[in-house]
């Protein structure tokens, strides 16, 4: 039983946020080990960029902040690949700002994609996971949500709501065989969710973590593919069990 290199063949997965960063290489490590995969992110030159490198992937485009694009991208999955058993809620925002500097619009962004988004995801997979008596969803959060660092409050915020989230939803859906798990993640190379902050505002920050011990805390980032080689072995626990959580970070 330990042999299987193809551990989810006959499986249908969509992974949110697959465009760059952790997500494209989740997505590479699911399809790696037999499953079909459908990669979800907002329109770009980086959409259309992993999409033309994986023509063996379905790629989608859809803002999870929007639920009808989330309604139309399974529809497209369901029609394409299948039914989908297996959700990775990976898509999120993480933007810098004290609470006193948050815009509207950027506290607005970041809870519609952090936590609403792997809701209207969840929500639109589920019936087909219940359909198929078996489903899981694994949801992606933050080591934040243990110490919540200066500038990231409200994303360790969105991030412990999503933790939450996930423990109501697996009450609510043990009893259909859909198991929901958090991958909670400390810091990984490659990913690019520092992109839109500005240099001074990056330099407050990085000074705060100095200051308040942060740093020593996260500690190095560690390769996206040991986090996906972890969400593979999740995937493939035998259906009798469900990680609930399961927290991945550099030594
Ligand atoms: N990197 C780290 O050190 C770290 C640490 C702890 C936890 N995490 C978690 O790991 C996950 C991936 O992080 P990452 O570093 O790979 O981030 P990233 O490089 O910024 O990638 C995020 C992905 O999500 C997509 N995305 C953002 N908003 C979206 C929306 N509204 N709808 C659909 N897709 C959206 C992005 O594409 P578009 O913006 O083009 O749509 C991109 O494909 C996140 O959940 C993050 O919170 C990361």
């Amino acid at each position: 039983m330990f042999a299987s290199t193809e551990p989810l063949a006959g499986r249908i997965a969509v992974i949110t946020g697959a465009s760059r960063g952790l997500g494209g290489v989740l997505a590479r490590a699911v399809h790696a080990a037999g499953a079909r995969v459908a990669a979800l992110a907002r329109p770009s030159l980086a959409l259309e960029k992993f999409a033309a490198e994986h023509p063996e992937m379905l790629v989608a485009p859809c803002d999870v902040s929007a639920p009808q694009d989330v309604r139309r991208a399974f529809d497209t999955v369901a029609a394409r690949l299948g039914p989908p058993d297996i959700l990775v809620n990976n898509a999120a925002l993480c933007l810098l700002h004290r609470i006193e500097q948050a815009t509207d619009e950027d506290a607005e962004r970041e809870v519609a994609t952090n936590l609403l988004g792997p809701l209207w995801c969840a929500r639109a997979a589920i019936p087909h996971m219940r359909a198929a008596g078996r489903g899981d969803i694994v949801n992606v959060s933050s080591e934040s949500v243990r110490r919540p660092a200066p500038f990231l409050s409200l994303y360790a915020a969105t991030k412990a709501g999503l933790e939450t989230l996930s423990e109501g939803l697996r009450s609510e859906v043990r009893g259909d065989g859909i198991r929901v798990t958090v991958l909670r993640s400390g810091s990984v190379a490659g990913g690019e969710i520092s992109r839109n902050w500005t240099p001074e505002r990056k330099a407050e920050f990085f000074e705060a973590l100095q200051k308040t011990g942060f740093a020593a805390f996260t500690g190095e980032a560690i390769s996206p593919e040991t986090t996906a080689q972890t969400l593979v072995a999740i995937l493939s626990t035998p259906k009798e069990a469900n990680i609930d959580l399961i927290e991945v970070r550099a030594i």
